[in-house]
């Protein structure tokens, strides 16, 4: 930009403008069409939510009679990098839970997941630098990415694989000179796929290999079916200096609103570099720390019950979706949520119609076009599914979507 006398006697007059990182940041995709579905709200029209991961199942009665116990007379901050009530749960929670002794030192309170990604971006690359994910990923990804200032590199995954991991051929290729870190989701979300072992320490192998980072999200650890066991990366021998380990409260308690997660790591001075970002935002929240240590009395019962539940769901979502024409989708392994092709070419517009146009006995379902899970222009006639809701509203949810395929088809 060439400056005029003007910018230089009053900078004033070039007016405003906000930064490119501004311009770029993606709306999530899970909740860009809201407004549409507060619209139909008004109209009348019951919304039945297929599009955001927020159980319905409740927050154990021993983490929320916790605040009924609250003595402090000040709200005050907490350390940086957690109270060391909230550590030493997390702490006897990855030894019940992974049989393995964390020191506190390593584990990190943070505002949700979604802290423990940002500051494990912002920690492991510079400005331009790339993270190399498994697509279609977490669409949020993309949002964190664009806040630390780096870039979002796919490789790609296929349904017909069941989502599982591309071979090593596709993650030499996406491989720049500027990649720093792979990311996965494990169990995912939005494909529901769990990856066994020998993907783990492939992938593992390849970041070793090229000196990257391995981030493991990993919120959804308990939410594996049919037997399956989730292994944590924090599990593969001979990683512990380049894995970073994402954790949340949010799904594991049905707590999404006590926004507490966690960051993990054996390379101290990627703790040390994150704890000074913590304490640029001073503290993660306190009264989530003081509710968590509620859920020290729950037993595996509890995860048990929770996981059969889910899993239940998941069996009913997967009948009733592949008995309608034209849908196709892959039996979700884990987590909560699946992506299923629909017998449409454009899946957002569908998406938009469902809540604009189409209700069916005074209801009608909201969903997230899966394009936003997606930086190629793969996923166009897909959607991710979320299957938090109670039996009885999920078969209706897929009724709507059956009647609905229909209509606009015919449209
Ligand atoms: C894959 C994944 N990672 C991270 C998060 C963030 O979770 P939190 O609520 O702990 O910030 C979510 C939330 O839906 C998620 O699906």
């Amino acid at each position: 930009m060439t400056l005029t006398i003007d910018d230089v006697m009053n900078p004033a007059a070039r007016g405003r403008s906000l930064s490119r990182r501004a311009e770029e940041m993606p709306a999530s995709p899970i909740r860009k069409l809201a407004p549409l579905a507060e619209l139909a709200k008004a109209r009348g029209t019951r919304v039945y939510h297929l599009n955001i991961g927020q159980p319905d199942i409740e927050t154990p009665a021993c983490m929320r009679d916790r605040l009924k116990t609250l003595e402090s007379t000040v709200l005050e901050y907490s350390p940086s990098s957690g109270t060391p009530e909230f550590i030493r749960s997390l702490q006897s929670y990855y030894e019940r839970r992974l049989g393995m002794q964390l020191a506190a030192g390593q584990i990190l309170a943070t505002t949700g997941g979604s802290e423990a990604i940002l500051f494990s971006f912002m920690a492991v690359c510079d400005q331009g630098d790339d993270i190399m994910v498994v697509e279609p990923f977490y669409a949020n990804y993309r949002a964190f990415a664009a806040m630390a200032g780096c870039n979002i590199v796919p490789v790609v995954s296929r349904g017909r694989d069941g989502f599982h991991l591309p071979p090593r051929e596709l993650w030499e290729r996406a491989l720049t000179p500027r990649t720093k870190a792979v990311i996965l989701c494990n169990p995912g979300n939005p494909t529901g796929t769990v990856y066994n072992r020998e993907e783990l320490d492939d992938i593992a192998n390849f970041c070793r290999e090229h000196g990257l980072f391995l981030i493991s999200d990993e919120v959804y650890r308990e939410f594996v079916y049919d037997g399956r066991k989730a292994i944590s990366a924090l599990e593969i021998e001979g990683a512990e200096e380049f894995v970073i380990v994402v954790d949340s409260l949010s799904k594991r308690y049905s707590a999404c609103g006590i926004r507490l997660g966690a960051l993990v790591t054996r390379n101290g001075e990627l703790y040390d570099a994150c704890l000074r970002m913590a304490q640029g935002r001073l503290s993660p929240p306190g009264l989530a720390q003081f509710i968590a240590i509620g859920a020290e009395s729950l037993g595996d019962d509890y995860t048990r019950g929770v996981v059969e539940e889910y899993q239940r769901r998941r069996d009913v979502l997967f009948e009733g979706l592949t008995s309608i024409p034209g849908v196709f989708l892959q039996k979700p392994e884990g987590a909560f949520y699946c992506i299923a092709k629909l017998p449409v070419e454009d899946a957002e517009d569908f998406a938009v119609w469902l809540l604009t146009d189409f209700s069916h006995e005074g209801a009608t379902v909201m969903l997230a076009p899966a394009n936003g899970f997606y930086v190629s222009p793969l996923g166009k006639s897909e959607v991710r599914i979320a299957y938090v809701l109670k039996e009885e509203d999920l078969r209706t949810s897929i009724q709507l979507l059956r009647v609905a395929l229909e209509q606009y088809r015919l449209k």
